[in-house]
């Protein structure tokens, strides 16, 4: 074990495991070391006050900045800081810890950080890690915590975010990382040896990973006794987590509770059913600026459109009313947040308000419209109004059909108590619920569904049995997952080729190194074979990142314009490589992607996923070929598509309307589609239940493709009676008989085959 032994010194230890020979690392022997006397793990309240209100930084051994002083002095209002003493003696006396308390009280910002003086991993050579499940958050999070450390953001305080890795080997060791990064180093290293301490934050968000990880931990512990997990949760989840860790080991996992600091919200109803809740929402917020006291205003609305449409009437109804009324209204700021904002915008709603009229008046008011990540991810100072319309966007999932869906939808009452307790912060203040408080009892669930039982498990399961883990239905899940989505994602990889009897296969084990979904990583594998893998490389990227596309509400049809000359009529893939290729050509023209309505952000992120994924193939020896026919290639980039789509095809019936083979769901092309005319066969990347079952990112494929690249699932046998099966029959017949006509003439002139 590369543990430690609690009577080392520290000191000693930390020069050992820091960067070789002298330098600046090194103490001038007349400044006291501020962690001298500090025993891992024993480590008390006043021994980290001390060091905190010291001269020196004890990890970087440079005098501390005077923002480093005002920093500290803030840190010390917050209310988990008051509870030092006690959280350092519960960590010094039990393995696994559940901590639960409000939203900003301090425990994403503080508990690493006390661990971190009490654990000292820098002198084990060994991390904490704290897991987000936004990378938002993660990054943002990490920033602050540097920024009150005095250090410099990706030296011993860094963050992990797929595709983003902020952090310095051999320095960092206190890393701020999405769930789904901590379990890809988990299929590496499944007893995490890396880590002293790992802490489990927002696991009352439930995500997928957040909930696979804690499965896991629980059996991590068991083996090494020297982890440390803490499991931080703002909602009473908590007390479930408390059970599930308790369970097993047979010792009582403590809860550990930070006293809410918050002042009481009133909670306003309506007393009818809004029929629009962002009208609602919007004329809620201009009575709020008309007539009630000073205080910034936080809005809940579900996604990027809605809350820049809103923003923007928000913006010109004020303006009316101070022109109305210049005297008793101020002005008023409008900032959106969403995840796909760019850093330093979502940076804005720091800001403060804007003050008043230098010709007199009341103060500015700060209007931020956000999705649930102000939920509990982030903290918004001095909120004193929430508007709640009831609604956020959740995710759904059909294994049957395997359809995904992300869908406006009630929140849960836990989301609304969240949300009101966002007004309380700074003073008392106000939730208008924009709903009736008989909805509210009646209609509203208790908690929000954990992610897993609305998901595609297919990425799960995969790195689940990379993990070892052989018995999928027993493993001791928080929520156990539905096994009809457990059978479907077994099936799909099974069919990839990378399961066989329920092992992993040297394929699966290949797919499973790529941070991506097993379909998508199963092109890159296979796209050599048919000599088209930078392409592939490309469209795989395009295929990682969020939307490249713009379509402003008053420009729409420009915006269409600019997209139908950059789309190819074979699909929608090529037209994703198309749009990388041309945008790299144009690299130095610095409005070619704005004039062609593309975020440039996201292309530029799809060249960063680029080369991390190039890397990966690297690793494997994964050659980078292409074709200079540009017809061939065409061809060959659709055939490789099929190897890893072949269950997302659908064909088009009798009656005109797409049917997906062998689920015959009716599906209807989306219309971001590209594909003119609409061919008999499509392959699609997603089968999404919005307005409608629509499919997206489409491409023609032909049926012999199917049969010769994906005869394991296009086995006739197997399939069930209906138009597809007479269609694919159709095809088996006619090629039959063309092969028997062919006998002897015939040279096979078939492409490599895929395995
Ligand atoms: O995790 P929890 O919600 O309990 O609180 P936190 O995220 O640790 O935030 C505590 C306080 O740190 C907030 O109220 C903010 O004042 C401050 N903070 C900040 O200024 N910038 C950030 N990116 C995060 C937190
Ligand atoms: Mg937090």
């Amino acid at each position: 074990m590369a543990g430690s032994d609690p009577k080392d010194n520290p000191y000693l230890a930390h020069h050992y495991n820091g960067r070789k020979g002298a330098g600046p690392s090194t103490p001038s022997p007349s400044i006291k070391e501020p962690l001298s006397g500090f025993r891992p793990r024993k480590v008390t309240g006043e021994q980290v006050r001390k060091a905190l209100n010291g001269d020196i930084n004890p990890f970087t051994k440079q005098r501390h900045t005077p923002q480093y002083r005002k920093i500290l002095e803030a840190r010390k209002k917050l209310p988990v800081y008051a509870q030092m003493d006690e959280f350092l003696k519960i960590f010094s006396e039990n393995q696994v810890i559940v901590v639960v308390g409000e939203t900003g009280s301090g425990k994403t910002t503080q508990i690493p950080q006390f661990v971190v003086y009490s654990d000292l991993p820098h002198t084990k050579g060994k991390l904490v890690a704290c897991t987000q499940p936004r990378r938002v958050a993660a990054m943002s999070v990490a920033k602050r915590v540097a920024d009150e450390m005095d250090i410099q953001l990706g030296r011993h305080v860094g963050y992990s975010i797929r595709f983003e890795d902020m952090t310095e080997p051999g320095t960092t060791f206190l890393k701020y990382m999405t769930d789904g990064m901590l379990l890809r180093e988990a299929m590496k290293d499944p007893s995490l040896e890396r880590y002293s301490t790992i802490i489990l934050d927002e696991a009352h968000e439930r995500t997928v990973a957040t909930d696979v990880l804690m499965g896991l931990l629980k059996g991590v512990a068991k083996r090494r006794s020297d982890l440390k997990i803490i499991v931080m949760s703002a909602t009473l989840d908590a007390l479930k987590f408390q059970n599930y860790f308790s369970l097993r080991s047979g010792v009582s996992t403590p809860l550990f509770k930070v006293p809410g600091r918050t002042y009481p919200v009133e909670v306003i109803y309506t007393q009818e059913p809004e029929p629009d809740y962002v009208e609602a929402a919007i004329r809620t917020v201009l009575m709020i600026h008309r007539a009630e006291e000073e205080g910034d205003v936080l809005v809940f609305l579900t996604g990027e459109k809605e809350i820049e449409d809103a923003c923007r009437k928000i913006r010109l109804d004020a303006e009316d009313l101070i022109n109305q009324d210049s005297e008793s209204v101020g002005p008023l700021v409008c900032i959106p947040l969403y995840s796909s904002l760019p850093p330093q915008q979502q940076q804005r709603i720091f800001d403060a308000p804007p003050a008043a009229r230098s010709t007199g008046g009341p103060r500015g008011r700060k209007v931020v419209v956000s999705t649930n990540i102000a939920e509990t991810s982030l903290t918004i100072d001095r909120i004193v109004y929430v508007v709640d319309p009831g609604f956020s966007k959740q995710k759904g999932y059909i294994p049957r059909i395997r359809a995904e869906s992300l869908l406006v939808s009630r929140i849960s009452k836990a989301s609304a108590q969240q949300r009101a307790g966002r007004a309380g912060r700074t003073r008392p203040g106000k939730c208008f619920r924009l709903y009736t408080e008989k909805d509210f009892m009646s209609e509203m669930e208790e908690q929000t569904c954990p992610e897993i039982l609305a998901s595609n498990l297919t990425i799960t399961v995969l790195e689940l049995v990379k993990l070892g883990i052989k018995d999928l239905v027993r493993f001791d899940y928080v929520d156990a997952p539905a096994p009809e989505a457990l059978t479907r994602a077994i099936e799909l990889l099974y069919y990839l080729g990378a399961l066989d009897n329920g092992n992993l296969t040297a394929l699966g084990a290949t797919m499973a190194e790529f941070p991506i979904d097993p379909q998508l990583s199963k092109l890159l594998i296979v796209s050599p074979e048919f000599k088209c893998s930078n392409e592939m490389l490309t469209i795989t990227a395009m295929m990682s990142v969020p939307n490249v596309w713009f379509r402003p509400y008053d420009q729409k049809q420009q915006a269409d314009a600019a997209k139908a000359l950059l789309t190819l009529p074979d699909g929608d893939h090529l037209t994703l490589l198309n749009v990388y290729n041309q945008y790299k050509r144009n690299i130095h023209d610095k409005n070619w992607t704005w004039t062609h309505f593309l975020s440039h952000r996201a292309l530029q992120q799809a060249g960063n996923v680029r080369a991390q994924l190039q890397r990966t193939m690297e690793r494997f020896n994964i050659d980078l070929l292409s074709l200079s026919d540009e017809k061939e290639l065409y061809t060959n980039i659709r055939q490789t598509l099929v190897c890893g789509f072949f269950m997302q095809v659908a064909h088009k019936g009798e009656k005109g309307n797409y049917l997906t083979v062998k689920d015959n769901q009716i599906v209807v092309l989306h219309p971001s589609c590209g594909l003119k005319p609409q061919p008999k066969w499509v392959l699609f990347n997603e089968f999404v239940l919005t307005t409608g079952p629509f499919i997206r990112t489409v491409s023609e494929v032909k049926p012999e493709w199917l049969l010769e690249y994906a005869g394991g699932y296009f086995d006739i046998s197997t399939f069930p009676k209906g138009e597809t099966k007479r269609a694919l029959q159709r095809i088996i017949n006619k090629k039959a008989s063309k092969s028997s006509a062919r006998v002897d003439s015939g040279k096979d002139d078939r492409k490599a085959k895929k395995k």
